[in-house]
């Protein structure tokens, strides 16, 4: 065996990437926080055409970050990569403004990159990205008045059969509940089929951080866990839901904290973390992923 990653560290952040004034911003940029979304989650057919577009945006995104992720990048450079990509799409990087908990600071990037043990919300920064590292990249496309989310763990070079299996399993695990998802059911089925995936090979799914619906907000109140929250959580599944399933799998356990930068979220025990994340329509038949490039 190598020698051992350290524990991912604060890295300097660069200054916020200009948008041009002609990319349609959403509205809570400037704001201090979001307003709430009251217009539901089951949307009709011109919406849905929109949010469509917006999630091949985020996808494509997604795979041209995805793409450069090696030894020696900095996480800013796949921030410039994202933020670039998204701009030349005529869309705007749902991230970039995103008003975080009161009296602390809006999200600075287009995208969050969370490197091993940071489970989400990782701000791109000088952070050196090294060989075997998980890096979980997350993306959302904002065009039309529509978001479209998802996220992909890639690894850098050479990965460790760990690592390898924890990412596997991790994308393995969402497709799961993305397939659990037929109309009828209650939204807690999601994380229940997640869950017990995960425990097969002795991974924790984390209950902090949660998917959601998505299309007109970017996080429109639903909430969609992906661990077995019943008999809460008994929102049923309906054709037209637009929602995301993004778990993340912990090779350890899902006890976690946030750093004081008001974002970074990471394990307590330093335990490696992999996360997939699909935007979905819930169809008469079943789930179609709608974040594919
Ligand atoms: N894209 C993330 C999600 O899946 C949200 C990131 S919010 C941010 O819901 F402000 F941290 F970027
Ligand atoms: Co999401
Ligand atoms: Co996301």
């Amino acid at each position: 065996m190598g020698p051992v990653r350290e524990s991912i560290v604060k890295g300097v952040v660069a200054p916020m990437r200009d948008v041009p004034k002609s990319i349609q911003r959403p509205p809570y940029v400037g704001a201090k926080r979001a307003a709430r979304w009251t217009g539901g989650d089951i949307h009709d057919a011109e919406t849905v055409e929109r949010i469509r577009v917006s999630a091949r945006i985020a996808a494509q995104a997604l795979a041209e970050v995805g793409r450069h992720v090696r030894p020696g990048i900095t996480t800013d450079e796949l921030d410039r990569i994202g933020h670039e990509f998204v701009l030349d799409h005529g869309a705007y990087p749902s991230t970039l403004g995103y008003p975080g908990a009161a009296g602390r600071p809006p999200f600075p990037k287009a995208l969050c990159t969370s490197v091993n043990e940071v489970i989400c919300h990782g701000i791109p920064d000088s952070t050196v990205v090294q060989e075997g590292d998980i890096v979980k990249v997350d993306i959302t496309a904002y065009k039309d008045g529509m978001h479209g989310d998802n996220c992909g763990s890639f690894i850098a070079g050479e990965g460790s059969e760990a690592a390898t299996r924890l990412v596997e399993v991790a994308h393995e695990a969402m497709m799961r509940g993305v397939r659990a998802a037929m109309p009828g059911r209650e939204v807690n089925v999601i994380g229940r089929v997640i869950e017990k995936y995960a425990a097969r090979f002795g991974y924790e799914s984390v209950r902090s951080y949660t998917g959601h619906g998505v299309g007109p907000a970017f996080h429109t109140g639903l909430v969609i866990p992906h661990y077995d929250a019943a008999p809460h959580h008994d929102d049923v599944i309906e054709p037209g839901m637009v929602f995301t399933v993004e778990p993340m799998l912990v090779d350890g356990s899902e006890a976690n904290h946030e750093w004081d930068d008001g974002w970074t979220v990471v394990t307590n025990d330093g335990g490696w973390v992999a996360q997939f994340e699909h935007t979905i329509l819930i169809g008469e038949d079943g789930p179609e992923v709608l974040t594919l490039p």
